[in-house]
């Protein structure tokens, strides 16, 4: 589905300006290393009200050019997520004219949270608003996993079980509204040297018997969720191994870590505990601890 829809913030002739919100992966198994370098998963995709906020211009007669405030980006901004949609984009529709992308970065680069994942599908819906093309959904979705392999996710958010490299996508319509304390210290990891360091594990953890929890508010179930790259992520990174054994020593909720991290999440049952969570961790040396919730991007077909 593309816009509009709740990302979008406003719009005048040839300009758009929205929200690209952050994921946190509920679970992540990690099943089969692939022969094309990739890892074959089992995944929870969960869209939060964390964003970033972006504005895209049409500037013919000019170059594409981006202009990034908030979190520095970590590569330079030619191989930003968001330029490179816009030079997909113009790969299936050569008459796209150049682009001004304009980023306010709320979700750190390399904590598992997918902003740069997520403003590049919000680049591609945007592109097929403002140029009034809109590419077959298969040719988005192949555009969309070009560019990462967390990118299709975000072309209809919401909450999903991913599969394959993550890109194989079956919507969840019917979960309820949970509230997270969502902890991102002040270092990144990166996906690709994570990855490099996981361990394949048996028996593996059942994304199905996961959700069913979730569906029935199990505490116990979900706090049983699994991220396979957790402890390949504390080998990399030792000050998140430590971050994370103080958290679970100093707090009452269940961390895990999102994606490759290195952001950290609990799942809590209301705003009263996730703000008692969030004291709790706040002075064990995070950067940053925010309360989030789903991201509702059509409200009147919510929950
Ligand atoms: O697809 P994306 O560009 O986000 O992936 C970055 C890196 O993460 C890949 O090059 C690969 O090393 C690793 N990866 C993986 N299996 C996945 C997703 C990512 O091994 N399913």
């Amino acid at each position: 589905m593309s816009l509009p829809d709740a990302r979008l913030l406003d719009e005048s002739p040839g300009r758009l300006r929205g929200l690209a919100p952050g994921k946190l992966n509920l679970f992540l198994e990690v099943i089969a290393r692939r022969p094309d370098g990739y890892h074959e998963l089992s995944t929870v995709f969960h869209e939060i009200d964390l964003a970033d906020e972006i504005e895209i211009a049409l500037a013919p007669d000019s170059d594409d050019h981006l202009a990034c405030l908030g979190h520095p980006l970590d590569v330079a901004p030619a191989d930003n997520l968001a330029l490179r949609a816009v030079r997909a984009f113009r790969g299936w529709n050569a008459t796209c004219p150049p682009c001004h992308v304009r980023i306010m970065k709320r979700i750190p680069p390399g904590t598992g949270l997918g902003g740069g994942s997520s403003d590049a599908a919000f680049v591609l819906d945007a592109l097929a608003r403002l140029t009034g093309s809109t590419p077959p959904m298969e040719q988005m979705h192949r555009l969309a996993r070009d560019l990462g392999s967390d990118v299709p996710f975000f072309l209809a958010g919401g909450s999903a079980v991913g599969r394959g490299r993550g890109d194989e996508l079956e919507p969840i319509t019917d979960l309820p509204r949970f509230t997270f304390v969502l902890a991102l210290p002040a270092f990144s990891l990166s996906t690709a040297t994570v990855y490099g360091h996981v361990d394949l594990i048996e028996p593996r953890a059942d994304v199905s018997s996961f959700v069913e929890g979730m569906r029935r508010r199990d505490a116990r179930g979900t706090a049983n969720g699994v991220n396979r790259l957790e402890r390949a992520a504390c080998v990399v990174e030792p000050r998140l191994a430590r971050l994370l054994e103080d958290f679970r020593r100093r707090s009452e909720a269940a961390w895990r870590m999102t994606g490759s991290g290195s952001a950290l999440f609990a799942m809590v049952s209301n705003r009263e505990m996730a703000e008692r969570v969030a004291r709790q961790v706040a002075p064990l040396g995070s950067a940053e601890v925010h309360v989030v919730r789903v991201f509702v991007r059509h409200p009147l077909e919510g929950t």
